[in-house]
């Protein structure tokens, strides 16, 4: 298949609880194309290797399991293996664990190849960290998503509580600034607004307001590339 023919991507990256997550399932389901988690496979790496009482400094031990874990998609669903492990991987302590085990090159190596799967017609919405400076560096459209983390650390409390789960303000605030610092100023595939990315700051926004916003981003790339 040659570059131009390959099944266009758009690659929305930014930090966490940005929302990132919601508003590129919703742009997949408008545009009827695939969908990607990226942070789902660190989770799931998170989880297996946790599950394995392996340290998250392991990098040979993580990457092999990166490589190999029996991982599927199936309805919304997560799988590994025969178990549903779609709200396991949420829980805070795997994201601060696949926070830690993505610093290392191997890993994120490991899980290139998957990620490259995900690219069918009629196309792939990405969303993570590295969708656009690193997997899918020729993406038709490039969004990084943010917003203030007051806003960020706001959203996850609700969504925290809403599903029944305890959660402090304050916790959660010097959580996620924790997380921005290590996703950001790791060595490999940090953090960043690519080159060519168009930045989406959400604080004020609604779903829907930024939802149209990338629809919109999306069909104009498209209109001016043809
Ligand atoms: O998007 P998320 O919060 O589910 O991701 C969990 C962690 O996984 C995140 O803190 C860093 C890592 N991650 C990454 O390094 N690269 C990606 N493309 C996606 C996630």
């Amino acid at each position: 298949m040659t570059e131009s023919s390959k099944p266009p991507v758009i690659a929305i990256d930014g930090p966490t609880a940005s929302g990132k997550g919601t508003v590129a399932a919703l742009v997949a389901k408008a545009l009827g194309f695939h969908y990607l988690d990226s942070g789902a496979l660190y989770r799931l790496v998170a989880l297996a290797s946790e599950r394995e009482g392996v340290s998250t400094e392991n990098a040979s031990f993580l990457s092999k399991i990166a490589a190999s874990m029996p991982i599927s998609f199936q309805d919304g669903q997560i799988m590994l293996g025969d178990e549903d492990v779609s709200e396991l991987i949420r829980a805070e302590k795997i994201g601060r664990r696949a926070s830690e085990l993505a610093v290392h090159p191997e890993v994120r190596q490991a899980l290139v190849r998957l990620q490259h799967g995900f690219r069918q017609n009629p196309g792939l919405v990405a969303d993570g960290r590295d969708m656009a400076s690193v997997i899918f560096p020729d993406a038709g459209l490039k969004v990084f998503l943010t917003a203030s983390v007051a806003a960020r650390a706001e959203r996850r409390y609700k969504q925290l509580i809403a599903k029944g789960i305890s959660a402090n303000m304050s916790d959660l605030l010097q959580d996620l600034t924790a997380r921005d610092a290590r996703d950001s100023s790791r060595g490999s595939a940090p953090l960043m607004v690519a080159e060519g990315a168009i930045v989406l700051d959400t604080s004020e926004l609604s779903i829907d307001q930024a939802v149209s916003q990338v629809l919109s981003w999306y069909r104009s790339s498209v209109s001016s590339q043809s």
